[in-house]
């Protein structure tokens, strides 16, 4: 955990999470970020907070130190969102200090108590209230569902910082060159990547308010960026909130030139199949290609591409009378997530029967994708040479597709 100036009366208060599953869920094999955020006025505020770390609250309270503020002397401690990876520490902070105010939304004061059980001394806030730290005045702004149905932003007016909670986030560790200004270009598209796997996998969903977060906040005089998890942006803010519109913009597509590639296969059957796929997609120069098997893939690896790719090529084989299992399960995961409106093309073997397509179609329907299919390959047992022929007239169409809807 360390502890930096963000600028004037400013600090933050970062870990770099690792080794688990975020929500319990998602891995992150470049870490997460946790960020919090004081802001010392005549009187001092916590923005989010910071849980998972050994020494709570000791070591939280010894950073504060280093800021010579006393634990005692947080007045406010403001809650962006109630999710507890950023509340789980109240009850610590409870613990050496009970007279601090919580500040959350309408929607924000009923969570908190079924979480925490704390019902005391809460000041819920709308659109447009403020609160004068004396050196800062704070406006808040709510952003529902980016990512809990509570979320705000906070704005302090001084700096022209805006504390952005899950918006223009992204996984990844920081260490200390945890600002736009101190990273390179090639940290910065590092970070880029892991934006849009944050994206996919945290608030895809919510896309729709993520849109409309962003034209609320468009109406601030934004000087800095600092959102609850990854890089702060401090030179050049508007990169993320163009990244994110692009996020935003990627759900229903086109997205980028990208034709990702999912498969699984039982015995090899499917995978002659894919090897050809791959093999003419490679020869495509300007069209980036991803290729995930599954189930050996995360499912937000498998979120990232799709949510990026335009194209999408499903292979998978027949599994008693239905689709194989792993290849279902992603499906209906992209689904939920709302990546809609994809170019796509079927191959797979079978054994007994068919029954994959069946399947696919179903959860197509059920989910309301609406992805355009190019006619599938299906073919018992290995493909003969007829069926590689048939593959690779569909992966052409795909390509084709897939140029003409990005020009
Ligand atoms: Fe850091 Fe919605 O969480």
């Amino acid at each position: 955990m360390h502890v930096s100036k963000v600028t004037d009366g400013v600090y933050q208060l970062s870990i770099n999470i690792e080794n688990m599953l975020f929500e319990g869920l998602w891995e992150v094999p470049n870490g997460v970020s946790m960020n919090s955020y004081i802001i010392k006025g005549e009187k001092t505020a916590i923005i989010d907070g910071v849980c998972g770390w050994d020494g709570v609250p000791e070591h939280f309270f010894g950073l504060l130190k280093e800021l010579d503020i006393e634990p005692e002397s947080i007045e406010y401690v403001i809650l962006n969102h109630m999710e507890p990876d950023h509340t789980g520490w109240i009850e610590d902070l409870k613990k050496i200090h009970n007279n601090f105010k919580v500040i959350c939304t309408k929607k924000g004061a009923p969570l908190l108590e079924a979480f925490f059980n704390h019902t005391e001394n809460i000041m819920v806030v709308g659109d447009g209230d403020t609160l004068d730290l004396g050196g800062h005045v704070l406006e808040f702004a709510e952003i529902p569902n980016v990512h809990w149905p509570d979320t705000m932003a906070t704005f302090d007016h001084n700096t022209g910082t805006l504390f952005s909670c899950d918006a223009f986030g992204s996984y990844g560790r920081v260490d200390h060159g945890n600002y736009d200004d101190m990273l390179s270009e090639e940290d910065l598209k590092w970070y880029e990547e892991e934006a849009v796997r944050y994206y996919a996998n945290i608030v895809a969903a919510f896309s729709m308010f993520v849109d409309k977060a962003i034209t609320k906040c468009a109406g601030l005089p934004i000087k800095i960026i600092a959102p609850g998890h990854g890089v702060v942006w401090r030179k050049d803010p508007m990169r993320i909130v163009e990244d994110y519109k692009r996020y935003v913009a990627y759900q229903k597509g086109p997205a980028m030139k990208e034709i990702t590639v999912l498969w699984g296969s039982m015995y090899g059957m499917t995978e002659k199949g894919v090897n050809k796929v791959v093999e003419l997609l490679e020869k495509e120069e300007d069209i980036k290609v991803n290729v995930h098997e599954l189930p050996q893939t995360s499912w937000g690896q498998i979120l990232k591409s799709v949510w990026t790719s335009t194209g999408v090529v499903l292979a998978m084989p027949t599994y008693e009378y239905k689709m194989f299992p792993p290849m279902a399960a992603a499906l209906e995961e992209l689904g939920k997530k709302k990546a809609v409106n994809r170019l796509a093309f079927r191959i797979g073997s079978y054994g007994w029967s068919g029954g994959a397509q069946k399947e696919l179609d179903h959860i197509m329907e059920q989910q309301k994708m609406n992805w355009s299919f190019i006619d599938p390959v299906e073919y018992k047992g290995a493909p003969t040479k007829d069926d590689l022929v048939k593959i690779e007239a569909g992966v052409k169409a795909l390509v084709e597709a897939v140029r003409e809807a990005v020009k």
